[in-house]
């Protein structure tokens, strides 16, 4: 099932050098056609290589024991998941702050389109190794699976990842993405149960959810858990390997490509959010695509 020849369907490769770059109207195109029907957008010669300082600062976040994420919140500039203090927090931050720059820069270069729309979440910073770490099924970013978070509910805006592989050592990331996401959806779907009336409202009043969870992040959330608790899934749904060796950066909408992460680390990532309308097609969204499914209103204010 292993399919590496597949690869050059899933990805979509852009020859970019420079994080400043700017794009034609044609690589316009191809790049939000990509992104927008499931491809993985790869840019083999775009590399974020913090300077030697940086690395230092940087090898201090991975002997965090049992930290697998140091994230910045943009909005406050705030760095959690170190025990880095003092100076070397705030440089820590820096380094993560510079990646988040230029990823965002990146995306209003490639998506003029999405430009006044796109607002950007939190940056992350992924220094430890993901090959042999243990956790729960649910927790498993080893599994196969389409991201949704408990606690962030999104009222169907897309999750719109950048990564860079910045590992200093020729350390591949290895990725597994598996098939589109319509298909799994259907397959999913009839197996879940709908969401309880009134229980976002209650979740949300005791604090356990940021927002109140539309009926569309109720079932992004169940389609996340049934896919990494289904072993026969994980075993013997198509998916293809993709390897993103140091000094790469790629991008694409985590809340329908399926994916799992095998092997890695030093990796930085970036989150975005789209609301749907501001797709070059809202019918790819995965909101819209669940709404066909289920014939309902699942979106922000509907609650099943
Ligand atoms: C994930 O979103 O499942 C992890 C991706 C990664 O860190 O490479
Ligand atoms: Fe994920």
């Amino acid at each position: 099932m292993e399919d590496v020849a597949r690869a050059t369907s899933v990805v979509e490769l852009f020859e970019t050098r420079d994080w400043e770059s700017s794009f034609s109207p044609d690589k316009q195109m191809r790049a939000v056609t990509a992104l927008e029907r499931g491809r993985v957008l790869f840019f083999p010669h775009l590399a974020f290589d913090p300077d030697p300082e940086a690395r230092r600062l940087l090898g201090m976040a991975a002997g965090d024991e049992g930290r697998k994420n140091v994230s910045l919140d943009p909005a406050t500039g705030r760095v959690h998941g170190t025990s880095a203090q003092d100076l070397d927090k705030a440089r820590l931050g820096a380094v993560m702050e510079q990646f988040g720059g230029r990823a965002h820069a990146l995306v209003g270069a490639l998506f003029p389109r999405y430009a006044s729309r796109i607002e950007r979440a939190r940056t992350s910073f992924r220094p430890s190794e993901i090959a042999g770490r243990a956790s729960t099924a649910r927790h498993d970013d080893k599994l196969l699976h389409v991201d949704a978070f408990p606690t962030r509910p999104t009222g169907g805006r897309r999750i719109l990842r950048v990564f860079a592989n910045a590992a200093p050592d020729g350390v591949e990331r290895v990725w597994r993405v598996g098939e589109p996401f319509e298909a799994f959806a259907r397959g999913f779907m009839p197996k879940l149960r709908r969401p309880l009336p009134g229980q976002a409202y209650v979740m949300h009043k005791l604090g356990l959810t940021k927002t109140r969870r539309s009926a569309y992040d109720h079932y992004m959330l169940r389609l996340h858990d049934a896919a990494k608790l289904d072993a026969g899934y994980q075993r013997d749904a198509p998916r293809t390997v993709v390897s993103f060796p140091p000094g790469t950066a790629w991008m694409c909408y985590t809340d329908c490509v399926l994916h799992a992460a095998l092997a890695g680390r030093f990796a930085f990532e970036q989150t975005f959010h789209l609301p749907v309308e501001a797709m070059a097609d809202p019918t790819l969204s995965p909101l819209r695509v669940l709404e066909r499914i289920t014939g309902r209103k699942l979106g922000e204010g509907a609650s099943g």
